[in-house]
């Protein structure tokens, strides 16, 4: 997660779920003030970018493997209800400008990657310093604008954050985010990793469901700005070792089950911002989730930020914290297991029903003015 500048800033810390129930299959509503897109019945096909306006007249679109220029975006917007079909491999040119390298827009797009990889080349870019300083990364790598369904690809090496989810009523699945080799320091990051702010889903839309990913990165696995019925479930998310806590890295999301998290700096993390006023985080539901090998806090519910366990503000709203069922947290031995930091019992209120919890390991927990039931710390 990036948090420095206006945007992220406002969008970052506003979280807003809704989450009360699995949502049905939701309405799929057509972007505001766009007329239908009416395709025809053809298959176009791109095997660079001057093919994409012929090709977005089709209902098939099929993308061949080829480089896309340094400092262009991929940007495609089929006909409503097209299919779209990746079979080799995008590679990124190397530049320093802020992206996207590639999106996606339209309504009741079907996107099947073939299993392809999108290479960002993120070593080109990597220096420690991630969205804060340093090189110019593209920010984010695939913008995914549509609703309907997104799977079966690999993102590999984002040279910053890797996805952004703008787009209502989408399923994503079976989605890697390779950037496990940006852990690693190199000869411009010093001790630190070399990949930062390597998010691998930031969701800003409404009706998201994740499942069956794999995130492996430097920060976020998954990050909800805002928006409602947000699923996140049987996910895997792999963080950076050991020893690294200059950093924040978590997991952060709003309805969730059946995920595995695992040797990441953080488990499960609410943060919401000390100042701010207006907002309201709710209905949040963690369900059958694994969380090991955690450094520094495995769950944190935090009303300080930007400060970690700081004063905390009373301005934003978290309502309804429940863990269902069965998760289990187990840290390393200098980490917390479990920590919430709320401003007053107004600020955090509602149903916090921790029945569903059990959290093992570290130096132990501390619980301040939240209702907690079910779970002692
Ligand atoms: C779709 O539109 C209907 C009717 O306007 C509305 O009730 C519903 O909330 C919308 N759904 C989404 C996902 O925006
Ligand atoms: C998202 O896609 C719609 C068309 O479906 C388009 O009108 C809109 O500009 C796109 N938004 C962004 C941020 O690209
Ligand atoms: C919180 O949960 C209670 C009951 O469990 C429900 O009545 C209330 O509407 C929920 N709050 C929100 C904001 O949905």
């Amino acid at each position: 997660m990036f948090t420095s500048g206006l945007i992220a800033a406002l969008s970052v810390l506003s979280l807003l779920s809704q989450v009360s129930a699995i949502p049905s299959a939701a309405p799929r509503n057509r972007t505001l003030n766009s007329p239908p897109k009416i395709g025809k019945r053809c298959t176009g096909e791109i095997q660079s970018l001057s093919d994409i306006a012929a090709a977005e007249e089709c209902d098939t679109i099929v993308i061949g493997g080829f480089t896309v220029p340094a400092g262009e975006t991929f940007s495609l917007t089929p006909p409503d209800g097209a299919s779209v079909s990746l079979t080799g491999e995008l590679t990124f040119g190397f530049e320093e400008w802020s992206g996207p390298l590639i999106e996606i827009n339209g309504n009741d797009i079907t996107f099947d990657g073939g299993g392809n990889d999108l290479d960002g080349q993120g070593t080109l870019y990597w220096d420690g310093q991630g969205l804060s300083g340093g090189t110019t990364k593209p920010d984010p790598m695939l913008t995914i604008n549509m609703s309907g369904s997104f799977s079966n690809i690999q993102i590999v090496n984002s040279p910053a954050r890797a996805v952004s989810v703008n787009g209502d009523s989408i399923t994503i699945s079976d989605v890697i985010v390779n950037n496990a080799a940006g852990t690693a320091p190199n000869s411009l990051s010093g001790d630190n990793p070399a990949g930062s702010n390597t998010d691998g889903f930031d969701t800003a839309g409404n009706d998201i469901t994740i499942t069956g990913c794999t995130v492996n990165n430097q920060d976020d696995c998954l990050s909800i700005n805002k928006g409602t019925n947000i699923v996140f479930e049987n996910n895997v998310c792999e963080g950076i070792g050991h020893g690294f806590h200059q950093q924040r890295y978590n997991c952060f999301w709003s309805y969730n089950q059946w995920n595995t998290v695992t040797g990441t700096v953080n488990g499960l993390r609410i943060k919401t911002d000390a100042t701010a006023t207006g907002s309201i985080v709710e209905n949040v539901v963690y369900e059958n989730n694994v969380i090991t090998g955690i450094t520094e806090f495995g769950v944190i519910i935090d009303q300080s930020y930007p400060d970690t366990l700081g004063t905390p503000g009373t301005g934003v709203v978290i309502e309804n914290v429940s863990f269902d069922d069965s998760n289990t947290v187990s840290v390393e031995s200098d980490a917390n297991a479990v920590e919430v930091n709320c401003g007053s019992t107004s600020s955090c209120t509602g149903t916090w029903d921790w029945s569903g919890l059990s959290a093992s390991g570290g130096e132990g927990s501390t619980i301040k003015n939240a209702p907690v039931t079910g779970f002692t710390a």
